[in-house]
């Protein structure tokens, strides 16, 4: 049985999604709750491992397919070891991307099938989805501007602005199909996003 909450933050590079997580951190916080924070690709010692494959720099070519199941092995060992004991104890869990960004990603991105995205999301974890997600969006030059400002991008990052137009795009198709979804304009400053983000949180 739940008791915890789950809440996921999704949206294309630097949107804020880090830059919100210490807010929303304080606001739960401050209202008793019991807070983990995380993140995906990783999350726990061995899920970390596999994010730094996923990400570093890779002299041989990264088969579509390998990015994918790998994302999903990550996946398995976090909830697994991290997310699931804590929503069972009672916790929330905060989570900086989650299985919105494989359809996004690999999906959006990269060209893999959402059907074969959908049998891997059964395998790993069923009906166990978020209570609620935060979906960041903004412009796609506004945020590569943002994150390169921000300092080196990994593999997954270098791609060019077709791909994360393509992420962009797939995200806004589930962000209205789902009412799990809330938008947040992420194009204003950040005392603003703040303010968007404090409104949904009052209400759930
Ligand atoms: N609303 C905002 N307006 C302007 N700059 C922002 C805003 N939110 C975040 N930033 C800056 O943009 C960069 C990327 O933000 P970050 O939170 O790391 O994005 P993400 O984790 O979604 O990739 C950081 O340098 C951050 O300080
Ligand atoms: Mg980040």
């Amino acid at each position: 049985m739940r008791s915890g909450k789950f809440i996921t933050l999704e949206g294309g590079e630097g949107v804020g999604k880090t830059t919100s997580l210490d807010f929303i951190r304080s606001y739960l916080e401050n209202k008793g709750i019991e807070l983990v924070v995380t993140r995906e690709p990783g999350g726990t010692p061995y899920a970390e491992k596999i994010r730094d494959l996923l990400l570093e720099s890779s002299a041989e070519k990264v088969a579509v397919d390998t990015e994918l199941l790998l994302m999903f092995a990550a996946r398995a060992q976090h909830l697994a070891e991290l997310i699931k004991p804590a929503i069972a104890k009672g916790q929330w869990v905060l989570c900086s991307r989650f299985t919105d960004s494989t359809y996004a990603y690999q999906g959006g991105g990269r060209g893999i099938s959402f059907e074969r995205i959908r049998t891997l999301e059964q395998w790993v974890h069923d009906d166990f989805q978020p209570d609620l997600t935060l979906y960041f969006d903004l412009p796609v030059e506004i945020g590569m501007q943002r994150a390169t400002a921000r300092g080196h991008l990994d593999r997954i990052e270098q791609e060019d602005l077709h791909f994360f137009e393509r992420v962009r795009a797939a995200y806004l198709t589930r962000a209205k199909q789902s009412s799990r979804y809330r938008i947040v304009d992420a194009s204003q400053s950040i005392a603003k996003v703040q303010e968007q983000i404090a409104a949904i949180l009052h209400k759930l």
